[in-house]
């Protein structure tokens, strides 16, 4: 798998990430599984063996990043049918798979009645229904948690905030035991959990902690009702430092469920997607234009919004540094830029910077949500991406081309 060798002696990244940047181009993502090994196994080893990580497949779903998230123990956490191709493809366990999202089609539904998945996080009464119908239909039993929204303010960014009442998420908690008991009475439903997910890119734990408490005391109601859970599914959501931002640590954010949910005897499940893996990529792109207008300079980068959708679509500032340059003046404040026809493709505004057409740029911490949320926006091919072990790397997923751009349309276009 890893066919490119670099010097192992050698611990700067800079000159392997050149030697990517000249086996591959630009723009190119890169991951350091070795990042994610390190996060994997910081929550692992505050969780126990008996509890599971169900890594969010939305956040990061190239097949070498899978595989070895596969290889370190991990379970996944779904929210479409695709994903759960891609899970299997990369050799997961079906058994330590959950699925959430708030509109599942009877298409992936019956997919994952015949992968025997490990649950179904079901968000709605008439979902219940249906995957009630559908197991039936399938002679297979479903298990199911219930999503519930606490109603909790997770205090990050609206667009990607969950637990609110507002929110599409979720059952609301008044509706929740009600709920519970028809679980407990239509055909071919096992009822093994609840769960919840109240945001991403938390940087506070007390959210998480609010969250808990509402989860507990719906338990504790369920009891009553003679009904026994076998797990707490916490959801993602830990935020990371995309700017030295102070966090919490995987261990105190575990800390916080951990011990309540033991002394029940259930087991706490977590979907965590950026915190596993955001850290581990860099996106490598080429100033190919400076443009100095009217006392303001734009550098213009092959990279745009297409590439990585974050700045444009929620104003996140990814961390950028030089990779290599030719430049030898003095670092002058500027916008970055990429070159999609649209004011929102701005990838980083008033930093400072020395660089020339032809040098290369890093844009940190896009390990999540950056080719994930990838398009074709512009016509422009998606990205390279190579992942990196050890000193060695390799292409996980070859540049886009033109070919592949055409490749779905009607076949008289493409003679
Ligand atoms: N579980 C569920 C049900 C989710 O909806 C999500 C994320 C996660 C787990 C993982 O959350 P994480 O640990 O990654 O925060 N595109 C946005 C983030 C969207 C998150 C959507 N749901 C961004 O680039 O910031």
């Amino acid at each position: 798998m890893f066919a490119v060798k670099y010097n192992p002696e050698s611990q700067d990244r800079t000159a392997l990430l050149l030697d990517i940047a000249k086996a591959h181009g630009s723009p190119t993502f890169v991951y350091d599984l070795d990042v994610i090994s390190r996060n994997y196994r910081a929550y692992a080893e505050a969780m126990g063996e008996q509890h599971l990580i169900c890594y969010a497949v939305k956040a990061n779903a190239n097949l070498d990043v899978l595989r070895h998230l596969v290889s370190l123990g991990s379970g996944f956490d779904i929210v479409s049918g695709g994903e759960l191709m891609r899970v299997l493809r990369a050799g997961g366990d079906a058994g330590k798979v959950v699925f959430s999202g708030v509109g599942k089609t009877d298409q992936e539904i019956r997919f994952a009645l015949g992968a025997r998945i490990k649950c179904f996080n079901v968000e709605s009464e008439s979902e219940l229904r249906r995957i009630s119908m559908l197991a039936v239909e399938e002679g297979r039993v479903a298990n199911i948690s219930l999503r519930i929204n606490p109603d909790v303010d997770a205090g990050t960014h609206p667009y990607i905030s969950t637990g609110l009442k507002e929110n599409k998420f979720g059952i609301p908690m008044e509706e929740a035991r009600g709920l519970y008991a028809l679980a407990g009475e239509l055909h071919n439903l096992k009822v093994v959990g609840v769960d919840c997910h109240i945001g991403s890119q938390l940087t506070d734990l007390g959210p998480f902690n609010d969250a808990l408490e509402r989860v507990l005391a719906l338990v504790d109601a369920l009891q009553t009702d003679g009904i026994k859970l076998q797990h707490i599914d916490m959801g993602g959501g830990l935020g990371i430092a995309y700017n030295a931002e102070r966090l919490p640590s995987k261990a105190a954010y575990i800390g916080i469920f951990r011990e309540r949910i033991e002394a029940l005897g259930m087991q706490l499940i977590i979907e965590p997607g950026r915190s596993l893996v955001a850290e581990c990529g860099s996106l490598i792109s080429e100033v190919i234009c400076i443009k100095d207008t009217q006392g303001k300079r734009f550098v213009v980068a092959d990279t745009a919004m297409n590439d990585n959708l974050r700045p444009a679509l929620y104003g996140a500032e990814h961390r950028i540094s030089v990779l290599q340059s030719q430049c030898r003046e003095q670092p002058q404040l500027c916008d970055l830029v990429g070159p999609v026809c649209e004011t929102a493709d701005t990838l980083a505004k008033k930093i400072p910077l020395a660089v020339e057409e032809g040098d290369l740029l890093l844009m940190h911490d896009v390990g999540a949500y950056g080719f994930a949320m990838s398009s074709n926006y512009n016509a422009r091919p998606r990205a390279a991406e190579v992942v990196i072990k050890g000193d060695e790397f390799s292409l996980a997923r070859r540049r886009e081309t033109f070919a592949d751009m055409v490749a779905c349309e009607n076949m008289y276009w493409n003679q």
